[in-house]
């Protein structure tokens, strides 16, 4: 008899606490501010933190539980057992809701894979405390387990915890599993996000122990991309190589990745020396031969004479974002936010060693507040003198030729460029911004940096750090888009 009345009274705090949980599982805090300090001159005591407290100790001892949960996992003897409540499950997750409902007896058996019972305990907690620790070896498991649970906000949790974190030190690195994962779980804004990163800090994915595996559909996405930000043609021809060497995919996935390679953007030097030297390339000669072909006849003519004589509208032609000095120039601008600043810097005219030692001298100029023609108007009518930081002037940076020469003609300078930004104390490119002249063109440039912040995440040592890219077009020539 008295341990029924002591059971109801734990319900009954359990449902209480239940409900606090659940605030607190979605990151709202019960401070009791709502009505304290106002006319009605209610306060609230909180006591959030004890609750939690308590309902982490009720998972521990599993005093009151209804039900256990048996965690087998195929073809392992081990098994989980776990002490839990009924009403916190259901109350988190409706899959648990229903599997109570229709349960048998006061035992449910969850069959889950090894990784995902490893992290089980942890999950679990979660339900009861709305509160987890993560670390990127059991990011996957964990978010495995929200989905398959639709633990919403833990899944969404998790997701925007792998979002910030691909720049993490691993020691065998883990965003291309990441990216398969969410591939595979359906996940698009992880497998984007994951996507993207690769894409922009491609040499430390080159680098990292997880390049030799993966994919070759992950492999010829990247492979496919015009804005991999990387040094050069030559670091993706040997990254692809090794991967060729270790992987020994079967003759079309290898010709298909060879022949993504844009030898064009290649001087012909190395291309010889690649020619002469690469294992892979010797053995899938025949299959790039035409490539090659094209790539030598683009560096022994003026592109645009070429362009007379043979139909080349092929990604061949179109550079990626290469970090090395002929195409580009790094800028950091210290205290962005205090005035305009301007430089200036080289590039090639263009990547045909036909040009090769032709020089454009480029000036940039950068604007931490420049206002469009439209609102300027409104300050001349109004008197003002200089747009404030309330005035809401943008950021901008214009690039122009220090010379304006006959060579240009026909050829179409696209600039690029790359905002770092921080990450859990890494710097990462944060966006690639694509103009012909301004960054006008683009509406956005910048628009989210919030650069007289201190803290903004896109100051490093309160410096901007930027990289400009300039990669000649042959318009006449090449229609492909992106
Ligand atoms: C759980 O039960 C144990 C004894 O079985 C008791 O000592 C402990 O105080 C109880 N905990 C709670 C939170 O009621
Ligand atoms: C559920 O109950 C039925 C009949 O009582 C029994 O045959 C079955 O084995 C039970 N299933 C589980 C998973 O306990
Ligand atoms: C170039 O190729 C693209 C797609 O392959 C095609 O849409 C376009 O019409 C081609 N342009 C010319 C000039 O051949
Ligand atoms: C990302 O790429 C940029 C540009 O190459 C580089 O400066 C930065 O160090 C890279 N970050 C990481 C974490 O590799």
């Amino acid at each position: 008899m008295v341990k029924r009345v002591q059971i109801q009274a734990g319900m009954l705090f359990l449902a209480a606490c239940v409900h606090l949980g659940a605030a607190a599982a979605g990151m709202l805090r019960v401070d009791g501010a709502q009505d304290g300090g106002g006319s009605g001159g209610a306060d609230t005591i909180s006591h959030s933190l004890t609750l939690v407290q308590r309902l982490e100790a009720l998972l521990v001892q599993g005093n009151g539980s209804d039900v256990s949960l048996r965690v087998e996992t195929p073809n392992a003897d081990e098994v989980k057992v776990i002490q839990a409540h009924s009403l916190v499950l259901s109350l988190q997750s409706p899959v648990f809701a229903e599997a109570l409902l229709n349960r048998n007896g006061s035992t449910l058996v969850l069959k889950e894979s090894s990784d995902c019972a490893a992290a089980f305990d942890k999950f679990i907690r979660y339900l009861y405390c709305g509160e987890i620790s993560l670390r990127l070896d059991q990011a996957t498991p964990l978010h495995k387990l929200a989905t398959k649970y639709q633990v919403t906000v833990l899944q969404q949790g998790i997701t925007r915890y792998m979002t910030q974190n691909l720049a993490r030190d691993s020691s065998s690195g883990h965003v291309a599993g990441w990216y398969e994962y969410a591939l595979q779980a359906g996940d698009v804004t992880l497998r984007d996000s994951c996507l993207q990163y690769m894409a922009w800090n491609l040499t430390s994915v080159l680098q990292s122990g997880e390049w030799a595996t993966i994919s070759s559909q992950l492999l010829m996405s990247l492979l496919q991309r015009s804005d991999l930000v990387l040094q050069s043609e030559m670091e993706l021809f040997a990254a692809l190589e090794a991967w060729i060497i270790q992987n020994e995919p079967d003759g079309l996935t290898a010709e298909n990745a060879l022949r993504a390679v844009r030898y064009a953007m290649m001087p012909p030097r190395e291309l010889f020396r690649l020619q002469t030297q690469s294992s892979v390339l010797a053995q899938y000669q025949e299959s790039v031969r035409d490539l090659l072909y094209m790539s030598y006849q683009f560096h022994s003519a003026p592109p645009l004479q070429m362009a007379k004589y043979f139909d080349v509208n092929c990604s061949l032609f179109v550079p990626r974002n290469y970090l090395s000095p002929l195409w580009g120039s790094p800028w950091i601008i210290s205290n962005p936010s205090r005035d305009d600043r301007s430089t200036s810097f080289q590039t090639q005219l263009g990547p045909s060693g036909h040009d090769a030692g032709k020089r454009v001298t480029w000036n940039a100029l950068f604007s931490p507040r420049w206002l469009p023609l439209s609102m300027r108007s409104m300050y001349t009518e109004s008197g003002a003198m200089q747009p404030t930081r309330a005035d809401g002037g943008r950021p901008r940076i214009i690039i122009t030729p220090a010379t304006s020469s006959t060579d240009f003609a026909g050829v179409n300078f696209q600039k690029t460029v790359l905002v770092m930004a921080q990450r859990q104390g890494k710097v990462v490119v944060k966006h690639v911004y694509n103009f012909h002249q301004s960054t006008e063109e683009n509406g956005d440039f910048l628009a989210e940096a919030d650069l007289y912040r201190r803290t903004s995440e896109y100051l490093t040592d309160s410096s901007l750090f930027l990289h400009i890219v300039v990669k000649p077009l042959y318009q006449t020539l090449i229609t492909t888009k992106n």
